[in-house]
């Protein structure tokens, strides 16, 4: 069963984000992202945004102090951002060293690199198995047209973090 389970979710495709998060208000403020693949809308009205970030990720513990997440969702010619936020972790690496952002509300990372984001409030957070659900309302968005980068062009990736 889990093999033919594999087999079928390994075929999707589905557009790849990279989600920044902010802990912290002081001078020394913990930034972090990942790269997901885990995401959806989840309500038109009010319109909610869901993603769900690995609690194994350093960005999980930022990520559930971190009042508003930024979504920045890939075009095919930001790949580079995906190699970065998926193939490096936090613990390791400081991921905003190697990319042009800047601040967004409450300090949150935009990422200079992305041209289509959205900056949600943290509405819910749940345990979803070894994941964690994030629901966002969103308050501040940019958008261009673009081809979305789909899990199947990045799924070779080795992902920084362990799962
Ligand atoms: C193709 C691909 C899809 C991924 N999807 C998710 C995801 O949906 N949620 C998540 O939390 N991590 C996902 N990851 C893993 C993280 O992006 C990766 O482990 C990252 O290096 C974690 O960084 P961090 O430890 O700094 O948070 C994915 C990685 C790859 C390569």
């Amino acid at each position: 069963m889990r093999d033919d389970f594999q087999d079928i979710v390994g075929r999707l495709d589905y557009p790849m984000l990279v989600v920044t998060a902010v802990a912290g208000t002081g001078a020394d403020p913990e930034r972090s992202g990942c790269l997901v693949g885990f995401s959806t809308q989840c309500s038109l009205d009010p319109p909610l945004y869901a993603v769900w970030i690995s609690q194994a990720n350093r960005t999980h513990e930022v990520a559930a102090a971190s009042d508003h997440l930024v979504l920045h969702f890939l075009s095919e010619a930001e790949r580079h951002l995906a190699e970065l936020f998926g193939q490096e972790t936090g613990d390791e690496v400081d991921k905003f060293s190697h990319c042009a952002w800047r601040p967004g509300p409450g300090g949150v990372p935009i990422l200079e690199g992305c041209s289509n984001w959205v900056v949600g409030r943290v509405l819910d957070r749940r345990d979803s198995g070894d994941h964690t659900l994030m629901v966002v309302e969103p308050i501040e968005a940019h958008s261009s047209p673009f081809t979305p980068l789909g899990f199947q062009a990045v799924r070779s990736l080795e992902p920084g973090h362990p799962a």
